[in-house]
């Protein structure tokens, strides 16, 4: 696929599009001349009890990063995602949700929703969380995760969402990194048929840490009987029901935080990245109307969990601001067969379908026919996120899924941008195949390269951007230096997103993946420090080091080098106990895909593992390892190599 194939704008679709070609030319250069002036006005799509008059205060001065928007307004986010749609909403649906077993659905409507979430706010504040407080949520994908998240907003407590999938260590971690006062989970969660023992590891979690939660709300999903410790413990259902069915909002103030969020990064500790109010709300609530190109009764799914910055957006905040009815599904698409997202489409008749490539790529070998099964003409918008999406997933996913009418937006951001950053915009921007295309409105995207120089023009280079933008995080919990050194360091003046990308000749960005210690994993971070201290706990390892490979599905697998204690043999029953160890200390995500056994790893003089040459030898490109001299024991290389040929029988 060249990379100037182009797909054109639908002249119907751009007709009705909320933004067409020339408006977005217009308020592209609107933003960019007058930041104040367009997010002022952008501003006017949320609720303020009090309206900002300050709009930007922000620098990225590396010795003075300070990020304020809208910083004399004050607000209250549930009184955005719910109270204001009442007077037209009340009584359609807010969720359409279907269970892991295709037997079971409910269906939420916006006054049932307002009414659990201000039941769930009371009977919290009766636990005494108040303004301020930490509540984590390790829920599964079920409605009472989205009740959690704007109970907690409604008072003022700042939610950390922790993905279901994560084991009772990494729950331990971010529990205690935030010290929160709560801890909601439920009796046991339902994934592909089978159960997920969510209390269980939540008090083994709890066990680990010497911080202590106040209390544990527990949902009851599955019935099953769990452990329970009175006083400390509370069922969901017995405190919401006794609880007062109205709760007045706290008035916040645009940077009072809404929200954590944990995300590897290049050393072994996840960063809590904050999220305020004022700023996430505005930016998430117009970039997701624009980019899905929304209109007012249409059906939004997004299938990513709610533990990630995905779901955080643009499954959660940017369709409840504006009224739409989302779709939660608690299972995995390949359960009971591999037709169950159509079905779903089908089902509830799904207009803008989100997901990631790796869910497309691993439908994709299943072939035509399970979609086939399923009318899928409600579907009118495509979107796609997490990772790289090549060219041909992409195509797949445009002819088969979208019946080669709906357009894919393919966007790129992060759990640190809060919102979109590239994006085309389906109604303005032409398509092409694996492009994240063009920048949102007020981003200004930079490319670096290797000798730090900003390229003009066709390029590549590390993706930077030049100034801010209201969704940005604004620092990690506890941690503001590392939030500085991290993404304001490397390119003084400009916001470091950690990714490669490229530039083409119609200005068009292309992402090409990570350049930091981070691999991207079925779209899932996850840092290589923190994959290498899980296996390097393991009482029969030396050491490690974890390098991404590409993978078919996965778009990058991990691969793990490691080096045994003298006293431990080489064997296939440890390495199935190290891949099981790496489950139990991350979660299944992070599940090495090839340990390969090395008698030493290749380092410099100064004793750091050069991955460079690691990650060449795990792509099974045995030539051209540059500047090997600063090696201290050549040899090493040559042993890794020999016994990767060995494993792939190529000489
Ligand atoms: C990658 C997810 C290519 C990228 C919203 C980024 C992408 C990391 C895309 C953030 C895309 C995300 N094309 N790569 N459209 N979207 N990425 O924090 O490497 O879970 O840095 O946020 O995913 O992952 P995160």
């Amino acid at each position: 696929m060249a990379d100037n194939t182009l797909i054109p704008v639908a002249a119907e679709f751009a007709a009705e599009a909320h933004i067409d070609a020339a408006a977005y030319e217009r308020l592209y250069q609107w933003s960019l001349d007058d930041p104040e002036g367009f997010w002022r006005e952008q501003a006017k799509a949320i609720d303020w009890i009090r309206p900002p008059t300050r709009i930007k205060e922000t620098s990225f001065a590396p010795d003075d990063v300070h990020i304020r928007w809208f910083a004399d307004g004050t607000l209250n986010a549930s009184v955005n995602c719910l109270d204001r749609h009442l007077a037209t909403k009340a009584d359609k649906p807010a969720i359409l949700w279907e269970g892991d077993d295709p037997g079971e659905s409910r269906t939420v409507t916006w006054r049932e929703l307002h009414d659990k979430v201000n039941r769930l706010a009371n009977a919290l504040k009766a636990l005494g969380v108040g303004k301020g407080d930490f509540v984590t949520v390790y829920l599964p994908v079920i409605p009472e995760v989205l009740v959690a998240m704007l109970a907690c907003i409604r008072i003022g407590a700042v939610h950390s969402v922790v993905f279901s999938g994560f084991s009772s260590e990494a729950l331990a971690g971010r529990v205690a990194d935030c010290r929160a006062k709560v801890l909601i989970t439920a009796d046991e969660g339902h994934r592909g048929g089978r159960r997920l023992p969510l209390k269980r590891q939540a008090d083994a979690a709890l066990e680990s840490i010497a911080h202590k939660v106040d209390h544990v709300v527990v949902v009851r999903r599955s019935g099953a009987p769990v452990p329970f410790t009175p006083g400390r413990d509370q069922w969901y259902e017995e405190i919401t029901e006794a609880a007062d069915p109205v709760c007045p909002p706290v008035e916040m103030s645009a940077e009072d935080p809404l929200f954590i969020l944990y995300t590897s990064g290049s050393t072994g500790k996840p960063k809590g990245l904050v999220h305020t109010t004022g700023g996430y709300l505005v930016h998430v609530a117009t970039s997701w109307k624009n980019i899905f190109d929304y209109k007012d009764g249409e059906v939004h799914w997004c299938t990513a969990d709610v533990g990630w910055v995905t779901a955080h957006s643009y499954k959660i905040y940017g369709p409840v601001l504006n009224g739409a009815t989302i779709v939660m599904f608690e299972g995995v698409p390949t359960w009971p067969d591999t037709s169950r997202w159509w079905s779903i489409i089908e089902k509830l008749k799904v207009n803008i379908f989100y997901t990631a490539p790796t869910a497309i790529r691993a439908l994709m070998r299943d072939g035509e026919a399970p979609v086939r099964k399923h009318d899928l003409s409600s579907l009118r918008v495509l979107g796609s996120v997490g990772e790289p999406i090549n060219p041909d997933a992409w195509l797949w996913y445009h002819r088969v899924i979208g019946g080669g009418r709906c357009p894919i937006v393919d966007n790129y951001w992060q759990t640190e941008t809060g919102a979109v950053m590239l994006v085309p915009l389906p109604g303005a921007t032409p398509l092409k195949p694996g492009a994240a295309a063009k920048p949102y409105f007020g981003i200004r995207p930079v490319l670096f390269d290797a000798a730090g120089q900003a390229v003009t023009g066709a390029g590549t280079g590390n993706l930077c951007f030049a100034d801010s933008w209201p969704a940005q995080a604004r620092t990690i919990l506890r941690d503001h230096q590392r939030f500085v050194q991290t993404y304001f360091a490397p390119y003084p003046g400009h916001f470091f997103s950690g990714d490669g990308a490229k530039r083409d000749e119609d200005g068009y960005y292309w992402i090409a993946g990570r350049v930091d210690d981070v691999i991207n994993v079925s779209g899932h971070r996850l840092g290589t420090v923190e994959l290498e201290s899980a296996i390097g706990s393991h009482p029969a390892v030396a050491e490690s080091a974890v390098v991404g490979f590409p993978h078919e599905i996965k778009g990058q697998g991990v691969f793990a080098y490691v080096t045994l204690k003298a006293e431990f043999a080489e064997t296939d029953l440890l390495r199935q106990e190290i891949v099981a160890w790496v489950r139990k200390s991350i979660g299944p995500i992070a599940t090495p895909d090839v340990i390969q056994w090395a008698h030493a790893l290749p380092k410099n003089r100064a004793g750091k593992i050069l991955r460079r040459i690691l990650t060449k030898i795990a792509a099974n490109d045995f030539e051209n390892f540059g500047d090997v001299t600063t090696l201290a024991e050549p040899e090493v290389v040559g042993d890794i190599v020999e016994r990767r040929r060995q494993a792939i029988g190529r000489r």
